[in-house]
């Protein structure tokens, strides 16, 4: 069999973009195959083109929608505050407009809390959950907890409250950054510009930098980490199969992370992609696509 690193990456975005108004702003989403509904939800700062080499593996067997979240891809910007919450709030009108039911949730990064958060509210109406590198496991108790240590300092500035905004608006530091943190292939040109197209005007950026203020770290923000927390109460006890996708050595998903997953989380399959850090998507998606493929056969 054909190594999944070795298949060509395509870069264009073939899909028929279809839009859904919530709150009065339009959500940008794809729909794609047939069957019960795999709902997939980016992280930040990416969007649905993120699935690209993905969706094509699950559409004879799967309705394949993949959303942006709000402020983010080809979704509309409104001046809204992007928290956790709010994101949520959208993503739950977005799936009950559309009248989705015995979903597959799969999540990267912020997607796969914001999915998790949807699905803890709504547990008849959730199949089985699928992450990939997902962020906010669980509470950071403090900063020696965050990972990827390294990117502490990062993090720090950007919940920085004089320097956190202009330092996200000036550099654009997660789309810039991804040449150098995509460490297992380098994004081409085209891509990157997939990747840029959102956040081109500086204003647009600000859902890009609310995230990293919305991580539960410490205490704060402390409506996230009660969301969080109460959320693992059933994520913790909910026997639904869980798929988790992680890399080496990861971002959000290192040792502690994965112990957390082996010791609480009851029917879970784990599959590593090898060598990555964040965007496993773009690092192996030919992989995370047919072992996706593979798992929902017998979910
Ligand atoms: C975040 O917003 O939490 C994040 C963004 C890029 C890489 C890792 C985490």
């Amino acid at each position: 069999m054909t190594n999944p690193r070795e298949l060509p990456i395509r870069a264009d975005f073939p899909f028929e973009g279809r839009y859904l108004e919530v709150n009065g702003h339009r959500l940008h989403y794809i729909d794609e195959g047939s069957g019960d509904p795999i709902v997939f939800l980016h992280g930040n700062p990416t969007w649905s083109y993120d699935w690209r080499n993905i969706i094509p593996y699950l559409t004879t067997a799967s309705r394949c929608i993949a959303v942006d979240l709000i402020g983010m891809g080809r979704s509309d910007k409104p001046d809204i505050g992007y928290t956790y919450v709010e994101h949520v709030d959208y993503i739950t009108k977005f799936i009950e407009q559309l009248g989705l039911s015995r979903i597959v949730l799969v999540g990267h990064d912020w997607g796969t809390a914001i999915g998790l958060q949807y699905a803890a509210a709504h547990p008849d109406n959730i199949k089985a959950v699928v992450m990939i590198e997902p962020q906010a496991l669980t509470p950071f108790a403090d900063w020696s907890a965050f990972s990827p240590a390294e990117a502490v300092g990062l993090f720090q500035t950007l919940r920085d409250p004089e320097q956190g905004w202009p330092f996200m608006r000036d550099n654009s530091v997660f789309i810039e950054g991804m040449t150098q943190t995509i460490i297992s292939r380098t994004i081409t040109p085209e891509e990157h510009d997939y990747f840029r197209e959102p956040f081109r005007e500086k204003s647009s950026r600000k859902p890009m930098w609310v995230f990293p203020n919305q991580l539960p770290i410490s205490g704060h923000p402390a409506e996230v980490v009660s969301a969080v927390e109460e959320r693992n109460r059933w994520f913790t006890s909910t026997p639904i199969p869980k798929l988790l996708f992680y890399a080496t050595p990861g971002c959000n998903v290192r040792e502690p992370e994965l112990a957390w997953c082996r010791n609480d989380l009851d029917n879970l399959t784990l599959h590593s992609i090898g060598e990555g850090f964040h965007y496993l998507m773009e690092e192996n998606p030919h992989e995370i696509g047919q072992e996706l493929a593979r798992w929902l056969q017998n979910v």
